[in-house]
């Protein structure tokens, strides 16, 4: 899919100020810092759509961009970081898990995962907690330029390892590197085939 137009729309503090219409949301959820907004640069073009900081905590609000002039990005903010408190930290806030369960307009979701790590137990949760809402999602392992191909072929596989355990069926999996623009088409063509549907 060509990208012909991608602009800023508008940010919210929750799921009910979000853009009114029935535009499809393809949103970009995980940690802060795994590089939700350097994605959407990368798929975009743009340099500087989202904004990207090597501090996390950057994206506070739910951000939409319009694409096409058909379609949505939506950029989100990260999970476990919160400078306010170790319960915080290690839980869900208000505003992922409302835009997650109550907006009609999401499409799915990409979960994004840090490809240097070992399967990190809030990702696995949050996992979990998209299975038991039944919200369509795959997940989007990012950095992948930081890796030599035989260290992320070993932590994908256990990821998929680790979810085999409590999944009869494993979620689409994407290799990405905001870097080196990997995954950009393989996540286009499939946003591509999910507008056709
Ligand atoms: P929050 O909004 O704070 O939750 O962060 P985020 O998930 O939006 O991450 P962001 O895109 O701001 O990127 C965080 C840092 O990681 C920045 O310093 C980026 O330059 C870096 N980064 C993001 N993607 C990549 C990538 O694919 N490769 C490399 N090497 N660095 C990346
Ligand atoms: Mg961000």
């Amino acid at each position: 899919m060509n990208i012909i137009s991608a602009t800023f729309l508008c940010s919210s503090q929750k799921a009910s100020q979000c853009p009114a219409g029935d535009m499809r949301e393809f949103a970009f959820i995980g940690r802060s810092n795994v590089g939700k907004s350097s994605l959407i640069n990368m798929l975009t073009q743009r340099t500087g759509l989202a904004k990207v900081s090597g501090t996390p905590g950057k994206t506070r609000l739910i951000n939409h961009f319009t694409i096409n002039e058909q379609w949505a990005l939506v950029d989100l903010p990260g999970y476990g970081y919160a400078k306010v408190s170790r319960r915080e930290r290690s839980g869900f806030s208000s505003l992922i898990t409302d835009y997650v369960l109550n907006r009609e307009q999401l499409y799915y979701l990409f979960v994004l995962i840090d490809a240097r790590h070992e399967p990190l137990r809030i990702d696995l949760e949050f996992i979990r907690f998209l299975g038991i809402h039944g919200v369509p999602f795959g997940i989007a392992f990012t950095k992948a330029d930081k890796l030599s191909q035989a260290q992320l072929d070993r932590n994908i596989g256990n990821y998929r390892k680790q979810l085999s355990e409590e999944w009869e069926e494993l979620p689409r999996m994407f290799v990405t590197s905001s870097e080196k623009g990997r995954g950009r088409d393989e996540i286009l063509d499939f946003i591509e085939n999910c507008l056709e549907q």
